[in-house]
């Protein structure tokens, strides 16, 4: 049942991604394949030292600060006490996140359930050590978030790249479940808001993915990094359609707090102890001064709010621009900061449109390929964490890119 999908990614790896095809013979590190949008990056960096101005549009990180309050809470607390909290977090900050787990979602969780972690990439690197033994799977859309492959490869386990599209609004399924899960399969995961495509998954959809996780034995993680960055509905939280399900999240990208590193995970009570185990070994406690400063990001309400709607009229201008350009957008992202579109009336190959776009055009945008195999030529992704008169000013030199090579 698995083969189609399996062809596919294999037969799409041998022609585009030779490093992530995992040979008997090969070390562990020879599978971790490198972000790719941070070469991009820096080559980005690179033209700007030479005085060009580049428009950034392929990183995923707030161009906002960190909220004023949240800084100033940090300035005080530089006078406490610095020194390692328990692995699993500050009792403090787990009391504070189930408080407002109740204010958000209407949901109890046990603070002793909430584990924190350095950023949710901290989180999933433990919970893969946890669940994981070698050679077991872990479903993940493709495409998805680039380094979910990784980790799960650093833990010995073998992700299975599940295309994904329209039809399901870029999630996986019950019914993918079904048909990619085998007897060595433990974990699937969803990332709700999407990264690349911002698209929502309905809370029906999620129960159903959550349910059929559990008849199989195996675990539902849902990565809700980009709750609170939606501009409609609001997304279900995982816990709100099951106790089983693993919520994996951050303070990274809703408060503008990325280089703090300190995320989260919430756990049913088999796996607190293992889990605890896993932290105290691997990384004892995320940073001190970040979790306290995170209490108080919990307060926040009104600059988050402003940062929300100014993504939102991001969003809404690329949304009416993009298509007048030739981009195709097939459902319409809702959250997070991201614009999945397709190219297939440009370009038949998005890698080199994209790099051309930087080198030429002086705008950078990610090509498909970093977020998996699927479609991935006939993709790229358009980050609007970038000032709207930086977008404005790409969508002109976009145009005017397009115009230039269709006179050619
Ligand atoms: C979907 C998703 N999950 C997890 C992460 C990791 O974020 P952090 O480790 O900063 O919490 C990112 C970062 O871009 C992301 O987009």
């Amino acid at each position: 049942m698995v083969h189609e999908g399996e062809t596919l990614n294999r037969k799409v790896s041998e022609d585009t991604l030779a490093s992530s095809v995992y040979h008997a013979d090969m070390r562990r590190i020879d599978t971790i394949e490198p972000f790719r949008v941070m070469q991009l990056l820096e080559r980005a960096k690179e033209l700007e030292s030479e005085g060009k101005k580049i428009i950034h549009m392929e990183i995923g990180e707030p161009d906002f600060p960190t909220p004023a309050s949240v800084l100033d809470a940090a300035r005080n607390l530089l006078d406490g006490d610095q020194f390692y909290t328990a692995s699993t977090g500050a009792p403090a900050l787990q009391q504070a996140m189930a408080h407002w787990y109740q204010q958000e979602y209407g949901v109890a969780v046990a603070a002793e359930r909430i584990l924190i972690t350095p950023g949710s990439s901290g989180a999933f690197n433990m919970l893969y050590a946890v669940l994981l033994n070698a050679g077991e799977s872990v479903l993940l859309p493709d495409p998805g978030y680039p380094c979910q492959r990784n980790f799960v490869r650093l833990a010995g386990g073998e992700p299975i790249n599940i295309p994904v599209d329209p039809s399901t609004a870029y999630h996986l399924s019950a019914d993918l479940v079904d048909r990619y899960w085998q007897p060595h399969t433990r974990v699937a995961v969803v990332i709700n808001p999407s990264n690349p495509t911002g698209t929502l998954m309905p809370r029906q959809a999620l129960q159903d993915i959550a349910e059929r996780c559990k008849l199989k034995g195996g675990y539902l993680i849902s990565d809700e990094i980009y709750h609170g960055l939606t501009y409609g509905e609001r997304p279900a939280c995982a816990l709100e359609v099951s106790d089983d399900a693993i919520v994996v999240n951050s303070f990274s990208k809703r408060w503008a707090m990325t280089g703090w590193r300190v995320g989260w995970t919430i756990v049913p009570d088999q796996l607190i102890d293992p889990c605890r185990r896993v932290m105290q070994n691997i990384f004892i406690a995320a940073p001190t001064l970040s979790q306290m400063a995170a209490i108080e990001a919990l307060k926040e309400t009104e600059s988050v709010e402003r940062m929300r709607l100014a993504y939102d009229e991001r969003r809404r201008f690329l949304l009416s621009e993009l298509p007048k350009l030739g981009f195709e957008v097939v459902v319409e992202p809702q959250g997070a900061f991201y614009i999945y579109a397709g190219v297939s009336q440009l370009t038949d190959d998005s890698r080199t449109f994209c790099w051309r776009m930087l080198e030429e055009a002086g705008v950078a945008i990610t090509p498909g390929e970093d977020f998996g195999m699927f479609q991935a030529n006939q993709h790229v992704r358009f980050s609007y964490a970038a000032s709207l008169h930086d977008i404005r000013l790409g969508v002109d030199r976009v145009r005017a890119f397009l115009s230039h090579d269709n006179r050619e």
